[in-house]
């Protein structure tokens, strides 16, 4: 959710930082710019649109500098729109500043700018840091930058230069992802590691209440509240240039979705972990999963496998756990929070009120390093890879087998299955991969059944049990990048009132494992298609047809070909699926 950079060396830093933008446009890409400082003036080139359309029109070639700051923007306070767009700038044009988060008491330090006469061009939030730095600039960029942060309410990373000062970025974090690429004779800022990685794999990571001063050849941490400095460890990015790269594939979702094979591979890579940490979680009474989107999914498979082992658990998104669940939290619960990135806002808010009611709390996350992971008890990492496209498919399926390890695990630590069982479905996890092949080998199939639905615009998944979070994760997929209505129901549910809607030619699908509860999906399928639905049934002779597989690990299987076809239909639809309008990855405000 925006994206920052920053550039300080020997080279081009215009260039550095659009390459590193078009790294970052996952976050956001409504509107982007850069600020550079260019023989004792600044350069900004900004507007609404994508970050190759703006990189074209300012034209890299012209503008000789070798420190610089980027944005690339998701809008939170006023429209996408040139003047809205990154960087900001105060009245003398002397402090300039991106900024990725909320700054929630904006209104009441820009109205008291203004009655000091400031004047201000943006509707952002944004916008008051750098007059606040304006106004506090005596003699040091630094002291002037650290005592502008305090005022800060709200959620931030910034990066921001000077020409006072035009051999340093300043940086600040509380809340949002931000880490320091360091380089030989250079050094990078970014919101997150595949921006830099063509250029460096050793980051320092920015903690809350951390503030930086970044020059070519020296990077300085220090506490914002205290000014003492800080030492930071280096660490090393473990992901490879390729694994950021789209590989042939026109679209990263697509990559992505030919990596859920991998995803559930490398997720097994945890499973030592993953048995000393089941051992653990038996000595707790209630479980809950907390999460958002696609991960909550994920946690309501928890949910479900724990619960048919009559293991008590909850899963609850983490918007409402932060406000509500969260008051019936005490140490007798462990909780499971389940993130890609680490830094969802919700999702950390959630962690955070859980330990302060004495919980346990497990994570289970994609990127290593993340916040999650340093405010919780215990990790599991899923290793599946930078996830680029906005909505995430692979690391779902790494999601999914993590869980599904701890669930069995869990249950048969307490006694309620026997480990050879265990162990047997530890097998099928081995072939797992094998089986995703098949249904990925079968894509010209799935793209003529999204051929003959790609012009309906509703669709309802349904689904029991195990299989009612694939039915909410391939509705939320399929509207999320097509702009599709789409709805899921527990199949059960249907005739409560969502039946109503149904009428000729509406896509109905249904995802039906062979299991004891087959033949009541059969009944509510032949209800849908009594109002002359077009049914797609999910299973081994559905028309999505998927391989034998022990029912308990269907949600891996199925949620393969709802992923592409998603994806299809947002292609024959004339959409870029990467970037669906008004979304953007990792969430990092409320
Ligand atoms: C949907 C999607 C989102 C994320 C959600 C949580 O395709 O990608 O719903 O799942 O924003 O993000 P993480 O997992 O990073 O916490």
């Amino acid at each position: 959710m925006c994206g920052i950079a920053g550039y300080v060396g020997n080279r081009n830093a215009p260039e550095i930082l659009f390459d590193m933008l078009k790294r970052l446009e996952y976050r956001g890409y409504d509107s982007a710019g850069i600020a550079c400082i260019s023989d004792q003036d600044v350069v900004i080139f900004k507007d609404r649109g994508r970050v190759d359309e703006i990189r074209e029109s300012a034209g890299c070639e012209r503008i000789i500098s070798d420190i610089g700051i980027a944005h690339t923007r998701w809008a939170t306070h006023g429209e996408p729109s040139e003047c809205n767009a990154h960087p900001h700038s105060d009245c003398t044009n002397g402090f300039i500043v991106v900024h990725n988060g909320i700054i929630e008491n904006y209104r009441d330090l820009r109205e008291g700018l203004m009655e000091r006469g400031h004047r201000f061009e943006s509707e952002t939030d944004t916008e008051v840091v750098p007059h606040l730095i304006e106004e506090l600039y005596t003699q040091s960029f630094e002291v002037a930058f650290r005592e502008a942060i305090k005022k800060l309410r709200g959620s931030f990373a910034i990066a921001a230069i000077s020409i006072h000062e035009p051999d340093k970025i300043l940086i600040a974090r509380k809340e949002s992802p931000l880490i320091i690429g360091l380089g030989d004779g250079e050094n990078f800022i970014a919101s997150d590691t595949p921006a830099i990685l063509p250029n460096t794999r050793r980051i320092l990571i920015m903690d809350d209440f951390d503030y930086g001063i970044v020059t070519k050849d020296r990077v300085k941490i220090k506490d914002i509240r205290t000014g003492d400095e800080i030492k930071k460890k280096i660490q090393t990015i473990q992901w490879s240039m390729e694994q950021a790269e789209r590989g042939g594939y026109p679209h990263f979702m697509l990559k992505e979705i030919f990596e859920e094979p991998e995803a559930v591979k490398n997720a097994t890579k945890a499973i030592k972990e993953i048995e000393d940490i089941a051992k653990k979680l038996t000595g707790y009474k209630r479980i809950y999963f907390v999460a958002c989107g696609t991960a909550y999914h994920a946690g309501l498979l928890g949910k479900y496998l724990l619960e048919r082992f009559s293991i008590p658990s909850e899963a609850v998104v983490a918007s409402e756990f932060r406000y509500s669940t969260v008051n019936t939290i005490d140490s007798d619960c462990a909780v499971i929070a389940i993130s890609q990135s680490g830094e969802t806002a919700d999702t950390l808010a959630s962690v955070k009120e859980a330990k302060n009611k004495g919980a346990y709390v497990l994570s289970i996350v994609n990127v290593v390093g993340s916040t999650l992971t340093r405010i919780s008890d215990d990790n599991i990492y899923t290793y599946s890879g930078p996830e680029i496209a906005v909505a995430s498919t692979k690391a779902y399926l790494g999601q999914l087998t993590a869980i599904t390890l701890l669930g069995l695990y869990l249950a048969g630590e307490s006694g309620r299955i026997e480990m050879d069982y265990v162990n047997e479905i530890i097998d099928d996890i081995n072939n797992l991969p094998g089986k995703i092949r098949q249904i990925l080998n079968n894509e010209d199939e799935i793209k003529k059944l999204a051929r003959r639905l790609a012009n309906k615009n509703t669709f309802f998944y349904i689904g029991r049990r195990l299989n009612y979070p694939t039915a909410l994760e391939g509705a939320l997929k399929i509207k999320e990048i097509s702009y599709v209505h789409a709805e899921a129901y527990p199949a059960g549910e249907l005739k409560h009132g969502p039946l109503a809607l149904l009428e000729d030619g509406i896509p109905v699908v249904a995802i039906n494992p062979n299991d004891d509860l087959f033949r009541k999906m059969e009944s509510n399928i032949q209800e849908a298609r009594a109002r002359k639905a077009t049914i797609i049934v999910v299973g081994e002779s559905g028309d999505l047809k998927t391989p034998v597989i022990d029912p308990l690990l269907s949600p891996l299987l199925y949620i393969v070909p709802l992923h592409l076809f998603a994806y299809h239909i947002s292609v024959l639809r004339g959409l870029d699926p990467d970037k669906p309008r008004n979304l953007a990855k990792s969430v990092t405000v409320e």
